[in-house]
C-alpha cells in the first residue's frame, strides 16, 4: 500500500508571519496520520520558522541548488535546508523551467544531489497546452523523466516523488479530468517500470497537480495511479488546505 502525499505549493505568496500563523492553526487541526504525508512547500525565507511550529505538517522547499556551497548568489543549498530540518524539495516545477530557464540537466543534478543527501525530491513534469493538443504528452513527459532521473539508482528511485502537472491546468481553473490525469500517471508508472522494474514503479508516489481544489480532490485521488496532489492556489487559505487533506 502506497501512502498519500498532498503538498501545497505556495509559490511566491505569504510573508513569514503569515506562514507561521497558518502552520500553527492548520497543524493543530491535522492530527497525525501515518498513511498521509501532508506538506507545504514555501519560499526559503520562511521555512526555518515554519519547521519550528510544524508537528504534523511536512515543510518543503520550492527549490534548491545542487552545489553544497560556493559563489552562487541568490541560491539555497541542500546543507542549508538540512540544517533547518527541511527534507522535501520541489524540483523542476514548470514555472522554474519556463520562467527561470531550468534545464533537465540542472534538474537531474538537483535530484541526484538531494538523494545523495537523503532528502526527498518532488520532481515535477508536465506538458504545455501545445503539446497536449498535439497528442504528444506521453512522449514529452517520458523524455523529461528519463533525462531528470538519469543516473538515479533503483533504490534511490523509490524515494523520489513525481508530480505530474499539465501546464495548461496550472492556475487556469482547467483541471485535467481524473481520467486524463490517471492515464498520464499510469503512463509515468509504466515508464518507471521500463527504466527500473515493476517493483520499483509500484513503490513510487505520483501526484497530480493543476487546479486541484477541495471539491475535486476526491475524484482525483480515487484514481489507482494517483497517490496525492501538488496544490497551488487552493493551499493558500487555511480552510481550503484543510479541505484538501482531511
Ligand atoms: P494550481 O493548483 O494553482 O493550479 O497550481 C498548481 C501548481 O503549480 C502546484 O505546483
Amino acid at each position: 500500500m502506497r501512502k498519500q502525499i498532498i503538498v501545497g505549493n505556495w509559490k511566491m505568496f505569504k510573508t513569514n508571519s503569515q506562514a507561521v500563523e497558518f502552520v500553527k492553526n492548520v497543524d493543530s487541526q491535522l492530527g497525525s496520520n501515518e498513511n498521509l504525508i501532508a506538506g507545504i512547500a514555501a519560499p526559503a525565507v520562511m521555512l526555518s520558522d515554519m519547521t519550528k511550529v510544524a508537528k504534523n505538517l511536512v515543510v518543503a522547499a520550492e527549490n534548491c541548488y545542487f552545489e553544497k556551497e560556493g559563489a552562487f548568489t541568490g541560491e539555497i543549498s541542500i546543507p542549508m535546508l538540512q540544517d533547518i530540518n527541511v527534507s522535501y524539495v520541489v524540483i523542476g516545477h514548470s514555472e522554474r523551467r519556463d520562467i527561470f530557464g531550468e534545464t533537465d540537466e540542472m534538474i537531474n543534478a538537483k535530484v541526484k544531489a538531494l538523494l545523495a543527501a537523503n532528502m526527498t525530491p518532488i520532481l515535477c513534469c508536465g506538458e504545455s497546452l501545445e503539446i497536449y493538443e498535439a497528442g504528444t504528452t506521453m512522449d514529452h513527459v517520458k523524455k523529461q523523466l528519463s533525462d531528470d532521473l538519469n543516473g538515479v539508482s533503483a533504490e534511490d528511485m523509490t524515494k523520489v516523488v513525481i508530480a505530474y502537472e499539465p501546464i495548461w491546468a496550472i492556475g487556469t481553473g482547467k483541471v485535467a479530468t481524473p481520467e486524463i490525469a490517471q492515464e498520464v500517471c499510469k503512463g509515468i508508472r509504466d515508464h518507471i517500470a521500463s527504466l527500473y522494474s515493476q517493483d520499483v514503479a509500484d513503490q513510487v508516489l505520483i501526484q497530480y497537480g493543476g487546479s486541484v481544489k477541495p471539491d475535486n480532490i476526491k475524484d482525483i485521488l480515487g484514481q489507482s495511479d494517483i497517490d496525492g496532489a501538488l496544490v497551488g492556489g487552493a493551499s493558500l487559505v487555511e480552510e481550503s488546505y484543510l479541505g484538501l487533506v482531511k
